[in-house]
Parts: structure tokens; C-alpha cells; sequence
């Protein structure tokens, strides 16, 4: 029997994973854990999280973040596990419990300055205020404390296609929601819904194998009202670049009078991460 050899896999899977990635099916990959994403993770992990320190995890669902040795998470869910089974059936087998039902974006139940380090691992893309989610998170972080980020590549991932989101936006999403404009935010959150009708959910469909059928005008007015008032983290409002991402933290520092600082801006083949210590 012919043996394969390692050299010869050695050579062509970075290729073909380079191939599958520029092809939109990084999401598939990141899913089957063969973009050594949990290698990337864990090693920042260890290197910015202390050993036996103890935070929260937001959204950990079935990827949580590997601790150093003595590290603890309380970990933070929107959902109940029952839900998280049905809205995310693909990832039903490996589910993390949540330790706490509350609204990770704003975690209005945890003290301030109480945490030593906050893990949010593809969440934030999914806030509508994202300076806002950012504050919120720094909040409950003691002085010194490690905010651990980690958002998808939106050209390497179902937004292909969809504009990054610049820091004007970011801005203007910050101060009308510390304004109260529930109008003007309901107009910007509906470009965003529209943008993932037209460009997202599509390729979703592709990456589960399943036909794409656009709605009809009933059933597209439906999924606007869901994802506008009743599930609205369950898209992606706004779209990062590794350089995005930086950018936006960076204006974060600025925003919070320098209380914080980017210590790291990573990043895989599909998701940025980056570290941020709050300093006062
Ligand atoms: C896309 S999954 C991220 C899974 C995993 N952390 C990863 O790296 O792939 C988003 C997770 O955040 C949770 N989530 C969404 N909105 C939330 C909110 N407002 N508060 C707390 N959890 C939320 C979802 O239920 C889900 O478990």
C-alpha cells in the first residue's frame, strides 16, 4: 500500500487552506479547528493572562479560551444552553454551560473593577454600539486588568463583499447612543440588517450547503423586525480588517482620556485579536 508523505501533505494543505480560506470557506474551517486558530489563541492567552487570575468569558459558546495554569472564567451568555443548542445546532455537541445569563455588551450585574481580565472572542462584531460594548467591558476591569478580543477577518469570512466599518462610524454610533437617539440608531442598524440580507446571509446558505432563496416582501419584513428588535446580536453589524481593528482601539484609548492601552494587535488566517490593559 502507497504511503503518503508527510512532506508532500506538508507542502500542499497550507496551499489548499490558502485556497479554501480566499474562497469564503474560512467560517467551515474555523469551525472543523484546522486553521490552527486555538494555537493562536492560547498563545496570547498565556502570554497576557496571568496564572490564577480570574475574569469573565463572554459568548464563549464551543470555543472557550485556554486559561494559564490556575486562571478561572465565569462564564457569560445571552442564552441559555437549551437556546444556545438550537440557534447554533452545528456547534450543539461541544457547548460550553454559561455560569451567567446577563447581556455580555453591557454587564450591568458585575461590579466595577472587578475582574482581572474580559475574553469576548467574536462577539463585538456583533454590537451595535461598539465604543459603547468596549467602555462597558473596560468598566468592570480592575486597573491593570487584560481585555482579550478576538473578531472575524470580514474579507476571510460569510462578509466577504460587505465595506469595513471605519471609526467615524464607530463614533457616530457612540454618541448617539450615549445621546438617546433611538431613531437615528434604528436607521443605521437597519442598513446593517440589509447589508447581511444582501451579502451574508446568502453565503452563509452556500457554507451549509443549502440554496439561497431571497424573501419575499412578508417574510423580508419579518426577519427585519427580529433582527432589529428581537435577536440583534444574531448578525454581524460591523466588519474588521486586522488594521480596522487596531485602529478602533486605538481611537477607544483616546475616547476613555487614555485610561487604556493596545498592548498586542494580532492576527490568524480569519479572525483579529488584541489586547488591551486598562491602566487606571
Ligand atoms: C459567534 S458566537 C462566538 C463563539 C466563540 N466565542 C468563538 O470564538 O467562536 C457569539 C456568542 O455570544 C453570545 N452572545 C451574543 N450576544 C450576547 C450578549 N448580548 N450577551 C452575552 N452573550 C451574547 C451568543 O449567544 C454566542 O454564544
Amino acid at each position: 500500500m502507497n504511503s503518503v508523505s508527510p512532506g508532500l501533505v506538508g507542502r500542499i494543505w497550507p496551499r489548499l487552506r490558502r485556497g479554501m480560506v480566499d474562497a469564503g470557506l474560512g467560517e467551515l474551517l474555523l469551525r472543523l479547528n484546522v486553521l490552527g486558530l486555538v494555537e493562536t489563541r492560547r498563545k496570547l492567552a498565556f502570554q497576557h493572562i496571568a496564572p490564577g487570575s480570574c475574569g469573565l468569558e463572554i459568548g464563549a459558546l464551543h470555543a472557550p479560551l485556554p486559561l494559564p495554569p490556575g486562571a478561572h472564567a465565569c462564564y457569560v451568555d445571552k442564552h441559555c444552553v437549551d437556546t444556545l443548542r438550537t440557534l447554533r445546532a452545528d456547534a450543539a455537541t461541544t457547548l460550553v454551560i454559561p455560569d451567567l445569563l446577563a447581556d455580555g455588551l453591557r454587564l450591568h450585574c458585575i461590579a466595577a473593577e472587578s475582574q482581572d481580565f474580559v475574553i469576548a472572542n467574536h462577539l463585538l462584531e456583533h454590537a451595535q454600539d461598539t465604543l459603547g460594548t468596549l467602555c462597558n467591558w473596560l468598566h468592570v476591569l480592575r486597573p491593570g486588568g487584560t481585555l482579550f478580543i478576538a473578531v472575524p477577518i470580514g474579507a476571510r469570512c460569510f462578509d466577504r463583499g460587505r465595506p469595513l466599518t471605519t471609526n467615524e462610524h464607530f463614533l457616530a454610533d457612540y454618541e448617539l447612543t450615549l445621546a438617546g437617539d433611538t431613531a437615528a440608531m434604528r436607521q443605521r442598524n437597519l442598513a446593517h440588517v440589509e447589508e447581511h440580507l444582501a451579502i451574508s446571509a446568502p453565503a452563509i446558505a452556500a457554507l451549509q450547503g443549502q440554496s439561497w432563496v431571497p424573501p419575499g416582501d412578508g417574510e423580508r419584513q419579518r426577519l427585519i423586525t427580529h433582527f432589529l428588535d428581537h435577536n440583534p446580536e444574531q448578525i454581524h453589524h460591523h466588519v474588521f480588517s486586522r488594521t480596522s481593528l487596531g485602529e478602533l482601539l486605538h481611537l477607544l484609548c483616546r475616547v476613555v482620556g487614555g485610561a487604556c492601552r493596545v498592548e498586542r494587535v494580532a492576527a490568524s488566517r480569519v479572525e483579529a485579536l488584541a489586547i488591551v490593559r486598562r491602566l487606571r
